[in-house]
């Protein structure tokens, strides 16, 4: 594993990518300290206010069939809640398919871009945003209650440094894990995590109870109906709370 650390960059994302075609090994990582316009899915920018948060990008070069390539994003959500623990020392959880959560606000978001070629994945670059020592004044306001950081939770300041090679390596392990007896223990990994199992969750066009996560990293919906769904996009959320019926003020009039 080799840590590049730069000062400020426009995305990570783009720098790893850039040694990627170069042909940089496996295991290059990209570590801003300070990431001017990171890209979050969905073509969403990443708000990460400079200098605080913890921007990294590695580069994976997976032998997995592109179908199999969302259990990567998983298994990194998986390392980034188990770093967020160790420094913590509390429990993170998971929101599929890979944000990280802690008091049920966002303090991670990962986003993970593959280059095919002929049909196979020829480079993964995995970038993962972690909210380290912002504070909620950091954030836009639209984004006030939604999102937290380690400091936020904790109080506590963290080397921003520590925390990326702590988790390259238990990535890696993790990794390394799946190489060697298959990727099986990612979902049920993930899923000891999951915020949300039992509870209900919706997309734009669906609306279902979550059941667990399939082999290939989808989310498994029950409907209405009863019918079992396997969502491998979009963004779902659980359903809000019905607005309580409130009890009707009565007043002693006389
Ligand atoms: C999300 O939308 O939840 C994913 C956010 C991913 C942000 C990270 S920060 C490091 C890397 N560089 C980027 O431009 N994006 C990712």
């Amino acid at each position: 594993m080799r840590l590049i650390v730069l000062e400020e960059v426009e995305s990570t994302q783009d720098i790893a990518r850039g040694y990627a075609l170069e042909g940089a090994p496996e295991g290059t990582a990209v570590l801003a300290l300070r990431q001017v316009k990171g890209r979050g899915r969905s073509g969403n920018t990443w708000v990460s206010p400079a200098g605080v948060n913890l921007a990294l990008s590695w580069i994976l070069r997976p032998d997995t069939p592109p179908q199999k390539a969302p259990l990567l994003g998983l298994l990194v959500s998986i390392a980034v809640a188990g770093v967020a623990e160790e420094f913590l020392r509390r429990p993170a959880l998971l929101k599929w398919p890979n944000d990280v959560l802690l008091d049920d606000k966002k303090v991670a978001g990962i986003l993970c871009e593959a280059s095919l070629e002929n049909g196979a994945i020829s480079s993964i670059i995995v970038g993962v945003g972690l909210n380290v020592n912002s504070d909620e004044s950091d954030f836009p306001p639209e984004l006030h209650g939604r999102v937290t950081s380690l400091f936020m939770a904790s109080g506590r300041q963290f080397d921003l440094e520590d925390i990326a090679r702590r988790l390259l390596d238990q990535f890696f392990l993790l990794y390394d894990r799946a190489k060697s007896e298959g990727t099986d223990f990612i979902p049920l990994c993930w899923e000891n995590r999951w915020a949300h199992r039992g509870a209900v969750l919706v997309r734009e066009d669906v609306r279902g109870t979550a059941q667990g996560i399939g082999p290939d990293g989808s989310l498994i919906l029950k409907t209405g109906d009863g019918t079992v769904i396997h969502i491998t996009s979009g963004i779902v959320v659980p359903e809000a709370p019905r607005p309580e019926m409130k009890d009707e003020t009565i007043k002693n009039t006389e």
